[in-house]
């Protein structure tokens, strides 16, 4: 047996890269992929003539021996004609403009700031381009502010932007969200499926109208950017932003972005072009975002250059020829090379072969990646060819130093100058010059149509399309009208579920329902549906019911998540999340027929639910508007079929939790389900039973966990210091340890023993720990504003200083932050998630890229708590402020 500890996230961990061998054994797998999805491409692609001219050339080949393996070769790429002709009006314009610029007001362009970190007078005086909205950051600081309070914000940012006093050139800044979607940061905004579910469609012309829908709703809030389509081809589903991916299928992915591009921005040419009802679309993340060695988010992509072109930017042609107006950097690497600072990708091969015109945006302080930056100072980015950072926090000190670097000549004027350029040129061409503040635009302000019931019933049309049918034993489906129904599971009234990541925050998580005004649960929409057909509906999310069903719909699935949080090592679910097994199995020995509805982000390993119901419907994360599940799952009163199922596997889906690297059309490619499967109608939908062994040989741990359940997490190990700082072990609970100053006893919180009580008796400095061996790297965890979240109830209140800390191995690599005053404050005697922020660690000295003391409490006096879990996340009670 594998030791589960190198299966678990093993990448996180440092100093355990695997060897060279077995990279060279990877790639080299990459390249039959890459050969057999190359035929299909040269078809797709070919009308980009030159590219297919290119690949039967005597070019030198991709991944010779001499060139370092990030090195490109840019004839080997696709050349889109890039819609614009150079309009020498325009360009003439831009110049003039450039040339009034002052070096800080051209720094100043080049800089994209988070609403959370700047005012409109910071924006002014800094002549920042642009701002933006991270998934985190509302007006005010609230991110559930109502759409006015947005459109407000968006007219002082405009206004303080065109202030021409004291001869400034006061150039309008753009706004950019992640309106991905639907305008999905705003309360009331119309949800769609996310983009796994819309892969699942096959139907690029609603995909167009969903991208205008969005753009519209964009507008009434005042933005004029959305940083969407995503155009990841993700290969590993353990991704935890797999479900931004339409498809693992490069073909299918291509079929989108060209149209979605288009809903979004216009027709290039039309009056109407990047102007309301449109919007400004970024292609993401550029490359290979959907590549990275075992799905780790912002990895590493281990591929040759061919894999590259044919399966990860498959989706760009199509969104260039389109006219898209802006790329954004991907946080991940190829070969080792972070994108954000890859001047072959960036520059050879986006702008100058693939005839990019637009500029090109880098992701959240990715930057600050790239070795030897830090997100203040950066200097490769911009000479590698990005021409904005995002630099939420970071903006003010990176205009600095840029500004330095530029009078050094350490960035070039000219590259300065182009960068500028480029972001000026789009400004012109949106008519962002002469479009006036945000709410005296055509649609701003016009909330009617922010969730309007046109846009909802697209929604729904695309909820109804994205439904798979797996199974369907002796025709469950469509069920007959006039029957009782029993709706059950966590997912049966929760629209955040059904929702999942980047909904209203950036996670998405444990978002009530009365947040989503206009919004449809899936049992409520089953519930009018039932009724309204003459039958019965008992909702249960615990499957307990008062009369007895003739049918039960059991939905369940995925928690909310997004970006790394939702990585996995394992394709199931994680723990504790599988209630809703119980239940199945429980209504099928009651001998009553069992409908699975499966909300996920990605296709997990199943088998079980499977087995247990005699129905299973794939529903991804439909969005708000959840009464699309009952058109497809309901017969209409007069016994005919209202919607037949459409949707069709765009991941294939796994026979085991245990990743599978075979593709389609590879030897060896054999899923449960494969790309394109999804019953109809009529048509035989019975499984045969299907083996209930996993294959993983550890429960799926959620990232970041350090204790929960009881359990620890694999790594961990609960140690104890005494007042020399000496670190022992603790091997046995019950019992008392640093000469008799902490008693450690397991007590019940929601199940057996499955929380940790320690008592400080006497006096004198005494801590526990939670140790790990090797060294974890929270590094991103950090940068994306997460914290260390305790669930604890206070027994007894410290009678001295409490300090809670994270350190390295290394001396003088801790960092700590008082908690006494905050345990002080909660309630006592009631459980409470206490968030300690990342950042309080790394200000006060830890380095967030080696921790080896993942949590540490210690103090002189008396405390009592109970510790019922450990783990990184945004969701708590109390957050626990921190020194700068
Ligand atoms: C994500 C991007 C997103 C950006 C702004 C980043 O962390 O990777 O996809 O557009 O944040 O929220
Ligand atoms: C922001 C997201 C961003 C993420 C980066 C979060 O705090 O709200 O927009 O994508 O950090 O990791």
């Amino acid at each position: 047996m594998r030791a589960r500890n190198n299966l678990e996230a093993p990448n996180r961990v440092l100093g355990k890269r695997p060897s060279a061998a077995v990279r060279g054994r990877k790639v080299a797998a990459g390249c039959g992929a890459s050969t057999s999805k190359m035929a299909r491409k040269a078809v797709a692609w070919g009308f980009f003539g030159l590219w297919v001219t290119a690949m039967t050339s005597s070019a030198p080949a991709a991944d010779s021996a001499e060139a370092p393996a990030s090195t490109v070769h840019p004839q080997l790429w696709p050349s889109p004609t890039w819609p614009f002709a150079t309009d020498p009006a325009l360009e003439a314009r831009v110049q003039a403009i450039v040339k009034t610029l002052t070096l800080e007001e051209k720094i100043g362009q080049v800089v994209q700031a988070d609403i959370a970190s700047v005012t409109p007078e910071e924006a002014r005086k800094y002549h920042l381009g642009s701002i933006l909205n991270g998934g985190n950051s509302g007006p005010g600081g609230d991110d559930l502010a109502p759409a006015p309070k947005w459109l407000a914000l968006a007219d002082q940012f405009y206004a303080a932007s065109i202030d021409k006093s004291g001869g400034r050139a006061g150039i309008p800044l753009m706004w950019g969200t992640d309106a991905i979607h639907g305008h999905s940061n705003i309360i009331g905004a119309t949800l769609f499926p996310q983009n796994v579910g819309l892969g699942a469609m096959r139907d690029p012309a609603l995909i167009e109208k969903i991208a205008a829908a969005t753009a519209v709703e964009v507008r009434t809030t005042g933005m004029e950017w959305t940083f969407a389509p995503t155009v990841a081809v993700p290969q590993d589903v353990r991704w935890g932003r797999a479900y931004e991916g339409y498809s693992e299928d490069p073909a299918v992915v291509a079929s989108y972005t060209g149209v979605f591009v288009r809903g979004l921005q216009g027709e290039p040419g039309a009056h109407d072009f990047l102007r309301s009802p449109h919007v400004l679309a970024t292609t993401k993340h550029f490359l290979a975002d959907g590549g990275t060695d075992q799905g780790h988010d912002q990895g590493d992509a281990r591929i040759p250059e061919t894999a590259l072109r044919d399966i990860h930017a498959a989706g760009y042609p199509p969104a260039l020829a389109a006219g898209v107006q802006t790329v954004m950097a991907s946080f991940s690497s190829w070969n080792g090379v972070k994108l954000a600072g890859h001047h072959g990708l960036l520059t050879d091969v986006l702008k100058n072969r693939m005839n990019f015109g637009g500029f090109v945006v880098s992701d959240w302080n990715a930057h600050g990646q790239i070795p030897g930056c830090t997100t203040t100072s950066c200097p490769q980015a911009i000479n590698a060819g990005l021409d904005m950072y995002m630099a939420p926090d970071s903006w003010r000190g990176l205009y600095e130093s840029l500004l330095d670097q530029a009078r050094k000549g350490i960035v070039p004027q000219a590259r300065l100058d182009d960068a500028v350029t480029r972001i000026l040129r789009v400004k012109v061409r949106m008519g962002l010059f002469e479009a006036g503040p945000p709410s005296k635009r055509p649609l701003g302000g016009r909330f009617d149509l922010l969730g309007s019931r046109e846009h909802r019933a697209l929604a729904r049309t695309a909820v109804r399309e994205s439904l798979v049918l797996l199974k369907n034993q002796d025709g469950l489906l469509p069920l007959k009208a006039g029957q009782k129904v029993l709706i059950a599971g966590d997912g049966a009234d929760h629209i955040a579920k059904q929702c999942g990541g980047w909904t209203l925050t950036w996670q998405g998580a444990g978002l009530p329902n009365t947040v989503f005004p206009g919004a449809t649960s899936i049992g409520q929409g089953l519930r009018a549906a039932v009724t309204a057909a003459g039958g019965q509906v008992e909702l249960a999310v615990d499957g307990k019911y008062r009369t007895r069903p003739d049918v039960a719909i059991v939905v369940f699935g995925e928690n909310p998540y997004a970006e790394f949080q939702g990585d996995l090592a394992y394709l199931q679910l994680r723990d504790g999340n599988d209630g809703h097994l119980e239940i199945m199995r429980r209504l099928r020995a009651a001998k009553i027929p069992v409908v699975a509805v499966f909300l996920s982000g990605r296709p997990l390993w199943m088998n079980r639910e499977l087995n247990a119901a005699n129905a299973f419907v794939a529903a991804w994360l439909p969005g708000s508007e959840g009464a699309g599940i009952a058109d497809v799952l309901l017969r209409k009163p007069d016994g005919s079929i209202a919607y037949d199922f459409h949707g069709r596997l765009s991941f294939s889906w796994p026979r085991l939790a245990v990743y599978d690297a075979h593709k389609s059309g590879q030897p060896g490619y054999n899923p449960l389900f494969p790309l394109g499967y999804g019953l109809r109608y009529g048509q035989q939908g019975d499984l045969p039973p299907l083996p209930e062994e996993s294959g993983a040989d550890g429960a799926s741990d959620q990232n970041g966990v350090l204790f929960s359940n009881g359990k620890l997490g694999s790594a961990w190990r609960l140690s104890y210091t005494d007042e020399r700082g000496g670190v022992q072990p603790i091997s046995l609970v019950p019992s008392t340890v640093a000469a008799g100053r902490v008693r450690v006893t397991r007590i019940d919180r929601s199940t057996q023993e499955d929380t940790l009580r320690f008592e400080w008796l006497g006096s004198g400095l005494a801590g526990v720990q939670l140790d790990s061996r090797q060294p974890f790297d929270f590094s991103r965890e950090t940068n994306g504003d997460v914290a260390l979240v305790l669930d604890m109830r206070v027994n007894k209140v410290p009678t001295a200083q409490v300090e809670v800390g994270m350190a390295c191995a290394e001396p003088r690599c801790a960092g700590s932050v008082r908690l006494d005053s905050a345990l002080s404050r909660v309630p006592a005697g009631s459980w409470q998630r206490v968030a300690i922020p990342l950042k309080c660690f790394a200000n006060t000295g830890a380095d967030m890229q080696r921790i080896t003391t993942g949590v540490s409490m210690r103090t002189a006096g008396s405390l009592d708590v109970a510790i019922s879990r450990v783990a990184l996340g945004t969701e708590s009670d109390h957050v626990v402020a921190c020194a700068r």
